[in-house]
């Protein structure tokens, strides 16, 4: 695992996706306020230096259950709103979990297959949950876990409903989410963490062990992970 503590985390992750986008790789989008600098500043580079999506195709990592793709906090949305509306990947090539299908458990398969089909995910870029969770994956998760429906811990509720005008009650508690043995066929994972919220969530999933209570400590384990963070995230981190 790389570390990387940087003052412009956006520039240091966008300048790693650039290389994957001019490969025309397949890429793994996060959700989330963590990479929407990162967002920002690729849908610079495609304005001003031409930088290409046309050949690249994308799979979020999550999706809330029962939320209509035409709610504007749903995942579906929030990408297209965000970041894939704004540059030139054609919307048919952004793939996201089915959180209306009638039978999620055959969803999350479906999904998990649609991605062997596209040859896998090249580039994945996480953010992590205050509680280590990366994707919709809570402490717990099983590291062979694949996309699946699943719960939301009390913590992330609280931590989301700030998208829900505050109100904890508008937050939906089921999700479809990529499964950590999903996430973790992805060649390289790209995991960015900023402000001093994160530092306990990044000191757990850099030095401590790797465990299920903390399910990004599960990068540990892949052979190319590098976790972008700024001071403030990475106060708690043994080596700086
Ligand atoms: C959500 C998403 C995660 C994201 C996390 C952190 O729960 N499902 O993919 O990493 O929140 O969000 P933020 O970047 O807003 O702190």
């Amino acid at each position: 695992m790389d570390v990387i503590i940087t003052n412009q985390p956006e520039k240091v992750a966008a300048d790693i996706i650039e290389t994957f986008v001019r490969d025309n790789a397949t890429l793994g989008l996060a959700t989330g306020s963590t990479p929407l600098p990162t967002y920002r500043e690729l849908i610079r580079r495609h304005e001003e230096k031409n930088l290409s999506f046309a050949q690249c195709q994308a799979f979020l990592l999550d999706e809330y259950i029962g939320l209509p793709i035409t709610h504007e906090q749903s995942y579906y949305r929030t990408i297209r709103r965000e970041f894939t509306s704004r540059i030139d990947i054609p919307d048919a090539k952004v793939h996201s979990p089915n959180g209306m299908a009638l039978d999620s458990v055959a969803a999350g398969h479906d999904y998990d297959a649609a991605i062997k089909a596209a040859g896998g995910v090249d580039i994945q870029i996480l953010g992590v949950g205050t509680d280590g969770h990366i994707a919709f994956n809570e402490p717990g998760s099983a590291f062979a876990s694949r996309t699946r429906p699943t719960s939301l811990h009390p913590q992330t509720v609280k931590d989301n409903s700030r998208f829900f005008e505050g109100d904890e009650a508008k937050v939906p508690r089921r999700v479809l989410t990529q499964g950590l043995a999903t996430i973790m066929e992805a060649r390289h994972l790209v995991l960015i963490a900023t402000g001093s919220g994160k530092k306990e969530a990044v000191a757990a999933l850099v030095d401590g062990p790797v465990d299920t209570a903390c399910p990004a400590s599960v990068l540990q384990r892949h052979p190319h992970a590098t976790v972008i963070v700024d001071e403030a995230a990475a106060a708690l981190l043994s080596k700086k």
